[in-house]
């Protein structure tokens, strides 16, 4: 097999070849991260997927967030070096349920978190990310909303918004399998250590935490805390983000656990092979994809 240092010069030269960028999530491998151009939370990576002039982006990421950037930037070529890295919360709903909740709510609009497959984005108003969706769901001239998938995250907006929140069943199995008692146990452990979240977590974990938002809010909390030590309550990626940002202070991932499988199932050789064969290049139907571009453009537009 090749050597690390030959894998990042091979992606290098075709990079160039190609004029792509790679984009990839504070999920992915810290090796991964290592070769981006940009590194963001699905915020920042939706926007910087616009922004980019090149002409092919390789996402570093599940599936989803791929699909988002080729929903938004049509022109560019957008590949995923693997595949069947998908999210589970993402297929965790279904778009016939969602009608059917949809019809005993007429005159509810439907917020959907980007995690979520574009043809869910193609039948909801608006989407939202870990790092908008308070804003999102306030910026709405509605009494009600139905919130999909992520009822962790639902449950965090219900508690920061007058609004009423219809959530759907679904969640993140890495975020949710972390306990209040795992918490508790690295809390006896350190003390001094601040707790700081993802709102993927359960209501029960964040009540315990210092600070909790999106993965890049997370770093910027930490970075700006005066605070040494931080426990973290989001996929264990995320430390490397963390290094880089403050590499003075002390991190300690909440649980040996906290780690999602579909975010490592990228690494430098199907980056590599992805650039040489030009796979696997993400596609979605232009009918859904109008209706999913609204849904996110609504979202692009809310300032927060
Ligand atoms: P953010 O990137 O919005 O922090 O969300 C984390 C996540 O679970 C992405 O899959
Ligand atoms: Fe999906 Fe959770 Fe993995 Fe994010 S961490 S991709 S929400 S399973």
């Amino acid at each position: 097999p090749m050597q690390q240092a030959d894998l990042t010069k091979r992606i290098q030269e075709l990079k160039i070849k190609r004029n792509a960028v790679i984009l990839s999530h504070y999920y992915s491998r810290p090796e991964v991260q290592d070769i981006a151009d940009f590194v963001g939370d699905s915020l920042a990576l939706s926007q910087e997927a616009v922004r980019q002039d090149a002409d092919v982006i390789v996402f570093c990421g599940v599936h989803f967030m791929g699909e988002s950037a080729a929903i938004l930037s049509p022109k560019k070529t957008v590949m995923l070096p693997e595949i069947d890295a998908t999210c589970p919360m993402a297929d965790m709903v279904d778009v016939e349920g969602l009608k059917k909740l949809k019809e005993n709510h007429p005159d509810t609009p439907v917020v959907s978190y980007v995690n979520t497959s574009a043809a869910i984005k193609a039948e909801s108003y608006i989407c939202c990310t870990s790092a908008n969706a308070v804003e999102v769901v306030n910026s709405l001239d509605a009494e009600e909303v139905i919130f999909v998938p992520d009822k962790n995250l639902a449950a965090y907006v219900a508690a920061r918004t007058d609004k009423t929140i219809i959530p759907w069943e679904g969640h993140c199995p890495t975020h949710h399998q972390v306990l209040r008692e795992d918490v508790l146990k690295m809390k006896e452990k350190h003390p001094q250590a601040k707790f700081i979240a993802h709102p993927e977590c359960r209501p029960e974990v964040l009540e315990l935490a210092d600070n909790v938002a999106s993965t890049r809010g997370m770093i910027m909390y930490a970075k700006n805390s005066p605070a040494q030590e931080f426990i973290i309550g989001t996929e264990c990626g995320l430390i490397h983000g963390l290094l880089k940002a403050a590499p003075e202070k002390t991190y300690y991932c909440v649980s040996e656990f906290a780690c999602c499988p579909s975010m490592k199932m990228v690494n430098l050789e199907n980056v590599l092979e992805s650039l040489e064969k030009m796979q696997h290049v993400v596609t979605v139907p232009e009918d859904i994809r109008g209706r999913a571009k609204e849904a996110l453009d609504r979202m692009l537009a809310v300032k927060i």
